[in-house]
Parts: structure tokens; sequence; C-alpha cells
């Protein structure tokens, strides 16, 4: 065996929790603490996940373990941090959306929170048709979706690796937007390159934490933010971008139509979003 082949399997050996020794994962990583070990417990008993190796990647909010299910295929374990001081800052938006009204009372029920909020709204985008790694489970602080990547590698960021055609990435992109708008009356809100995969040519939308019903008060500047940093992100790179008022505005207004769905894109009175902005 080629020597970096061996040391990549050593290394996930060494990282290889099963149920029987959960418990260890605490000497791997402080994110396990006895509420989290509690729900990859459960998540185990449920046989959605098998084992866990260890982190791939740490976010704001969370941290993203890889591990794997009974059928050997890869997950992304998304852990949501149990500190409360994690949270002040995204307050807002659960307070803003109908969906919580409630007041969460102790870091671990906000965490898990906000971990069922963003299950929904991966959920609600999956069955929007947009590209999202498939949501699996959520239990508690633990989310269980897709890994996109491969080998326990998570596929880069589009910031790190843009797109070989920026300009169908670009339309690809606000399709997504629109169909998680019009189909799944959802904004997603922290829309930009840091929150999009790319793997295989494919761009997967990531971090649905924050996403809003379209019914937010905010939800025109919401959306409009959204675009505003696809824009900017897409015109760097030299993609003609549809100018951003105008693309929300048109969002907007096609919102309150009725569609259909034809070829995977939403038609509204016999128009796609292209021939509506008189692209196509
Ligand atoms: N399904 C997945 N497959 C592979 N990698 C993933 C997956 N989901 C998330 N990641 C990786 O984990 C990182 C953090 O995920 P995510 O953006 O959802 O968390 P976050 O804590 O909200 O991050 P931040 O607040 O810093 O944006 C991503 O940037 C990506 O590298
Ligand atoms: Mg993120």
């Amino acid at each position: 065996m080629p020597d970096e082949a061996k040391i990549e399997r050593d290394r996930i050996e060494r990282r290889r929790f099963k149920i029987k020794d959960i418990d260890q994962l605490k000497l791997v990583d402080d994110v396990f603490n006895e509420y989290t070990l509690k729900a990859l417990y459960e998540l185990m008993n449920r046989r959605i996940v098998l084992e866990v190796y260890g982190p791939i990647a740490q976010g704001k909010e969370a941290k993203v373990i890889w591990g794997k299910d009974y059928e050997g295929k890869d997950l992304a374990l998304k852990v949501y941090y149990t500190l409360a001081n994690r949270f002040i800052n995204r307050n807002p938006y659960i307070m803003g959306d109908r969906r919580f009204s409630g007041k969460p009372s102790n870091p671990f029920k906000l965490a898990s929170m906000w971990c069922r909020k963003e299950f929904r709204n991966m959920k609600r985008a999956y069955e929007a048709k947009v590209l999202v790694p498939t949501p699996i489970a959520f239990y508690n602080n633990i989310l269980v979706m897709e890994f996109i990547g491969e080998d326990g590698a998570p596929a880069p960021l589009l910031k790190d690796e843009p797109p070989s055609d920026v300009q169908s990435a670009y339309i690809d992109v606000i399709l997504n937007v629109e169909k998680a708008l019009i189909i799944g009356k959802l904004i997603h809100a922290d829309l930009s390159e840091y929150n999009i995969l790319n793997w295989n040519g494919k761009l997967y939308i990531i971090d649905w934490g924050s996403a809003v019903d379209s019914s937010h008060p905010n939800s025109t500047d919401l959306l409009y933010r959204d675009i505003r940093n696809i824009n900017r992100f897409f015109s760097k790179l030299g993609a003609s971008t549809v100018d951003e008022g105008k693309l929300t505005e048109a969002l907007i207004e096609r919102s309150r139509g009725s569609y259909i769905i034809d070829n995977n894109r939403v038609i509204i009175n016999g128009k796609d979003l292209l021939s509506y902005l008189n692209l196509s």
C-alpha cells in the first residue's frame, strides 16, 4: 500500500467511533459534550448513523463532522454549538419568523431550535428542487445530511473554486433562488460564494439556518441582499449579471402569480425567469 493511502487509512481508523465507544469522542473534539453525545447515540440507535470520523469544517455556529451510514455512504453531521453566546447575533432572525415565536430558554434548546430550523428549511428547499445536500435526519443539535465531496474531503466552496462557465453558473444560482422563493416560499438570507459548494460541475447551496419564510417582514431586503452578494461575486468573475433591484422586483412579482414546473423550471404565464427578463 502506498504510504499516503496507509496514512489516510490510519487516520480514519484512529477517528473511527462506533456506538460502543462514542464516549471517547469527547477526547477528540470538545464539540461532543454530554448533550451532543446523547444526540449522536440516538441517531446511531435509529440506525441513521453507523460511525463518525471527525471534524471536516468549523463554522461560526456549528462544526461539520464526517460520518458513514449503514450502507457505507458518507454523511455530513452538522453539530450546532451549545454555547449561549454563539447565538446572540442570530437571534433577531429567529424572533422575526412566525414559526419560532417562543423564547428559547437555554443554550441546548437554542442549539436544537437552530438545528430543527435548518433541517426544515433544507427540506423545503430540497422539495422545491433547489440543489442542496439531501437532508436526512436531525436530533437535538445534530443535523444529518448527504456528504458533498469524496473520501472525507468536503467539496470546495465556490469562493475557492470558481466555476468553469461563470455565465451558466450565475443563471443556475438565480434559478435556484427563484425555485426556493416560488416553490419553497423561502429566502436563504445568507447566500454568497461562502455558502455554495462546487462539486462535479454542480453548485450546492448550503447553510440554510438563517433562511426565512417569504412572509417575513424583511423578506424583500433579505432577497435583495442575497442577489447583491451573488451579483458581486459573479460580476467580478466576468459574468453579465441582472441588476439586483430589477431581479429582486422580478422575483417578487413572479412570486405573486401561480406557477407550473416544466423541465425543472418555474413557468408563470408561459414564461420562465430568463424569458421574463428578456434574457433568452
Ligand atoms: N453537506 C456537506 N458536505 C460537505 N461539506 C459540508 C457540508 N455541509 C457543510 N459543509 C462544510 O462545512 C462548512 C460549514 O458549514 P455551514 O456553512 O453550513 O456552517 P456554519 O457554521 O453555518 O458556517 P458559517 O456560519 O461559518 O458560514 C462549509 O463551509 C463546508 O465546507
Ligand atoms: Mg456557512
